[in-house]
C-alpha cells in the first residue's frame, strides 16, 4: 500500500470563541496523540463542530493556539493545515464521476498523472468501491457516497482526519457497519482522527479517548469506559447512558458522614467527603431483591414499582423511593417472573457500583 499518513498529534491551548454575545468555546485545552482515534461527544449546540472547524481553519479565528504536530497553525487558512475533513452531507461534486471526485484533490496539487491513477485506485479499494468508479454520486447510496467522501479525503494523505457527524444521514444498521469500517480504515492508515458525534454509542465503540462537551466546555476527557464508570460530574453521568442520580449532600452526624438526598432520604452511604454532590449508579447494577438474593454490601432502598416496560433484551422498572424515581433494568429471559406495577419492593445496589460526583 502506498497511501500513508504522516500522522501528527494535535494540541489545543486555551481556545475560546464567541459569536456576538454568545461564548461558544470557553478556554478549551486538549492534547490528542499521533494516531489516536478521538471523539468529541456532546449534545447538539455544545460546540463540537465549532471546535472541529477551528482545528480545520474554517470560520472565525479563535483565541488561543492550535498546533498540529509541532507546527502552530493558528490563523493559517485550511489548505495550509494538512487536515482532511468529512461532513455529514458528503459534499461530493455532483457532475463528476466517483473517480474524478477522488482524483480532484490530487490534480489540484499537481500530482503526476500516473501517481494520481494509482492512488485513486488504492483509495477506492480501501473503501471497497473500485467497481463504482465510473458512476456519479447521485447513482450511489448514502453509505457509498460517504465512503467516497472518505476516499477523497485520505487520498491526499492529510496529517489528521476530521469527521463531523459523518454517519448522521445514514439509517441505523448502516451506521453500525460504517463506524466499524471507519475505525478499520483509521487503524490501517494510523491516521490521527477526530470524530464528532452526539451519539454516545458511536463514540464508545470507535474512540481510544473522548472529550465530553457541554456548553462550550470540555467536561471530561478519558477512555469511554473510564468516563462511564467514573464520571466527574452530574452532566457526564447523565449524558453517558442511563443513570440513577440522587442529588443531595454529605452531612456529618454522630456516626460520621452520611449522604442525605435533596428529598430528605438518609442513606447508609459514608463517603470521605463533605458538601453537595450527587450519588450515581446504573439501572443494570440496581436489583429488585427476590427472596433468595443476598444483601452483602448492599445500599438498600424501599420503594414502589410505578411502571414496567418491556424493552426486548431488558425489562425496565421505574421504582419510586421517597420521591426519587429510580430505574432498574433486569435482563429478560423466557420464564422470568415479573414484578407488577404497584408492588412494594426492596432494591439493592452494590456499594462498589456507586459513585459520588460533583453537582
Ligand atoms: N456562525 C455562527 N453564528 C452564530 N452562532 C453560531 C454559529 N455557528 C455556531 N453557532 C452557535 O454556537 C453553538 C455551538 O454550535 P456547534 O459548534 O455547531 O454545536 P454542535 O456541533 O455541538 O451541535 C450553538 O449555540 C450555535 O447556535
Ligand atoms: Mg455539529
Amino acid at each position: 500500500m502506498t497511501i500513508h499518513s504522516d500522522s501528527k498529534g494535535i494540541k489545543i491551548e486555551n481556545v475560546g470563541l464567541r459569536f456576538g454575545e454568545t461564548e461558544v468555546l470557553k478556554g478549551v485545552n486538549l492534547n490528542i496523540e499521533p494516531g489516536e482515534f478521538f471523539a468529541f461527544l456532546g449534545p447538539s449546540g455544545s460546540g463540537k463542530s465549532t471546535l472541529l472547524r477551528a482545528i480545520a481553519g474554517f470560520g472565525p479565528n479563535p483565541s488561543g493556539r492550535i498546533l498540529i504536530g509541532d507546527r502552530d497553525v493558528t490563523g493559517l487558512p485550511p489548505w495550509q493545515r494538512n487536515v482532511g475533513m468529512v461532513f455529514q452531507s458528503y459534499a461530493l461534486w455532483p457532475h463528476m464521476t466517483v473517480r474524478k471526485n477522488v482524483a480532484f484533490g490530487l490534480e489540484e496539487r499537481k500530482v503526476p498523472k500516473k501517481e494520481v491513477e494509482r492512488r485513486v485506485e488504492e483509495a477506492l479499494d480501501l473503501v471497497g468501491l473500485s467497481h463504482l468508479a465510473e458512476r456519479r454520486p447521485s447513482e450511489l447510496s448514502g453509505g457509498q457516497q460517504q465512503r467516497i467522501a472518505l476516499a477523497r479525503t485520505v487520498v491526499v494523505e492529510p496529517q489528521v482526519l476530521l469527521l463531523d457527524e459523518p454517519l448522521s444521514n445514514l439509517d441505523a444498521n448502516l451506521r453500525v457497519q460504517m463506524r466499524r469500517d471507519i475505525l478499520q480504515l483509521q487503524r490501517k492508515l494510523g491516521l490521527t482522527t477526530i470524530f464528532v458525534t452526539h451519539d454516545q454509542e458511536e463514540a464508545n465503540t470507535t474512540s481510544d479517548r473522548m472529550a465530553v462537551l457541554s456548553d462550550g466546555v470540555i467536561q471530561q476527557i478519558g477512555r469511554p469506559m473510564e468516563l462511564y464508570d467514573n464520571p466527574k460530574n452530574r452532566f457526564v453521568a447523565g449524558f453517558l447512558g442511563s443513570a440513577n442520580i440522587i442529588d443531595g449532600e454529605v452531612r456529618v452526624d454522630a456516626k460520621g458522614p452520611a449522604f442525605v438526598s435533596d428529598k430528605g432520604l438518609v442513606l447508609d452511604f459514608r463517603p470521605h467527603a463533605e458538601g453537595p454532590g450527587s450519588l450515581v449508579f446504573r439501572p443494570q447494577n440496581t436489583f429488585i431483591r427476590r427472596s433468595d438474593s443476598s444483601t452483602d454490601n448492599c445500599l438498600e432502598f424501599a420503594g414502589k414499582v410505578v411502571y414496567r416496560e418491556f424493552l426486548g433484551s431488558l425489562i425496565r422498572y421505574g421504582v419510586e423511593v421517597a420521591g426519587h424515581l429510580l430505574a432498574v433494568d433486569e435482563m429478560h429471559r423466557i420464564g422470568l417472573e415479573h414484578v407488577g406495577e404497584g408492588a412494594d419492593v426492596s432494591l439493592c445496589v452494590d456499594l462498589n457500583q456507586t459513585v459520588l460526583v460533583n453537582a
